[in-house]
């Protein structure tokens, strides 16, 4: 049981959309806040493909799909989130960014709402400090594709409240989720783990240990993956994973963190994976064809 009733998701892009389309299906009355009018399209057009799908594949009924989209709004003005029980924030992986967010949502929002950000591997504690409701703070993480993935990390910091975690797994159980405790360190559970070996992946590619396609159907032939590394990189979004990959090397400071450099020149390239067309794949192409990336 939940006491949370209305959500705000603060960023309607690859995982806000998701979020946006799992607390919709589960019954919350679901805002979306983004930049621009044209992003805010963006984001609905991405809700509603998404939804679909699950029509499609059997995961949502016909009904339950129109009830979720009767619950679903977009807007460009914060103001409109000020009467949610819960913000979910999930732009871009940018404290700076997040943080102007959080403060102009602290002074809009109800004192008892919780706030929550899906922030792959940036300290929750310092969102926190960031609000004059420190305790009432945490991460959400959520995995892609949102609608799919049964995990969230539920994120505590030295700040929250014991009943701000409680409410936080509640929330996550009543989402169909399976939640887990995670720390308050970059990276938390698991992108400790996926980050290096995707990370290795590059390398190896790099060093002309195999091609993209048989380092991916290496993983998925061999340990049963169901993505290859440099899929799912270009999945998760190559701008994405090189900040991510910053953020935690400048916390440990281990090597196995550090974004390699063929990643940073196709990121400086303009080359972000599915979500610009074009990664470790060219996805104009039907299959998708490994991009020639002259290495
Ligand atoms: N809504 C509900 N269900 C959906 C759906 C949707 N929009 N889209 C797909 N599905 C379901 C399908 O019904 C199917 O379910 P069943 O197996 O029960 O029938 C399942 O998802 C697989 O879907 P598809 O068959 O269409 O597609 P696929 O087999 O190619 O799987 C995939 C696609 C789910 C993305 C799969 O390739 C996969 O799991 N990849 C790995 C994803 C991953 O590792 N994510 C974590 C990334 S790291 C992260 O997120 C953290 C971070 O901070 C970066
Ligand atoms: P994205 O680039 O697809 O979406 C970010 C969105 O935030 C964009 O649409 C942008 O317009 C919007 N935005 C930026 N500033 C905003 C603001 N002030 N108000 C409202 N919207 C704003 O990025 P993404 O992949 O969805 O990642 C978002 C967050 O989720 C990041 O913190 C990322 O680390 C995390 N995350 C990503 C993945 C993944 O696989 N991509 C998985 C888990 C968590």
């Amino acid at each position: 049981m939940t006491d949370i009733h209305a959500v705000a998701v603060l960023g309607g892009g690859l995982m806000g959309s998701g979020i946006a389309h799992v607390c919709a299906a589960a019954g919350f009355d679901t805002v979306v806040r983004e930049v621009t009018g044209a992003m805010c399209q963006r984001a609905q057009h991405s809700v509603e493909r998404s939804l679909a799908r699950a029509v499609e594949r059997g995961k949502l009924a016909p009904d339950a799909r129109d009830a979720a989209l009767a619950r679903l709004r977009y807007t460009t003005e914060l103001e409109a989130l000020a009467g949610a029980d819960l913000v979910i924030e999930a732009v871009v992986e940018d404290l700076e960014a997040k943080n102007r967010a959080w403060r102009e949502l602290d002074a809009a929002c109800k004192p008892e709402t919780m706030f929550a950000s899906n922030t792959s591997s940036l300290t929750i504690a310092a969102m926190a400090a960031a609000t004059a409701r420190a305790d009432r703070v945490v991460g959400l993480h959520f995995f892609n594709p949102v609608p799919v993935m049964r995990l969230v990390e539920v994120v505590r910091t030295v700040t929250t409240s014991d009943a701000t975690v409680a409410r936080a797994f509640a929330f996550a159980r009543a989402l169909g989720k399976e939640p887990i405790a995670a720390k308050d360190v970059s990276g938390f559970v698991v992108n400790l783990l996926l980050v290096p070996y995707l990370f290795d992946a590059i390398t190896q590619l790099e060093r002309g240990v195999a091609t993209v396609q048989d380092l991916d159907a290496g993983m998925k032939l061999g340990a049963g993956h169901p993505m290859g590394p440099l899929e799912l990189c270009d999945f998760v979004g190559l701008d994405t994973l090189h900040r991510i990959g910053e953020i935690m090397f400048a916390e440990y400071r281990e090597r196995r963190y550090a974004p390699p450099p063929l990643l940073r020149r196709m990121v400086l390239a303009g080359l972000h994976g599915r979500k610009s067309g074009r990664g470790f794949y060219d996805y104009a192409e039907d299959p998708p064809r490994p991009s020639n990336l002259g290495i």
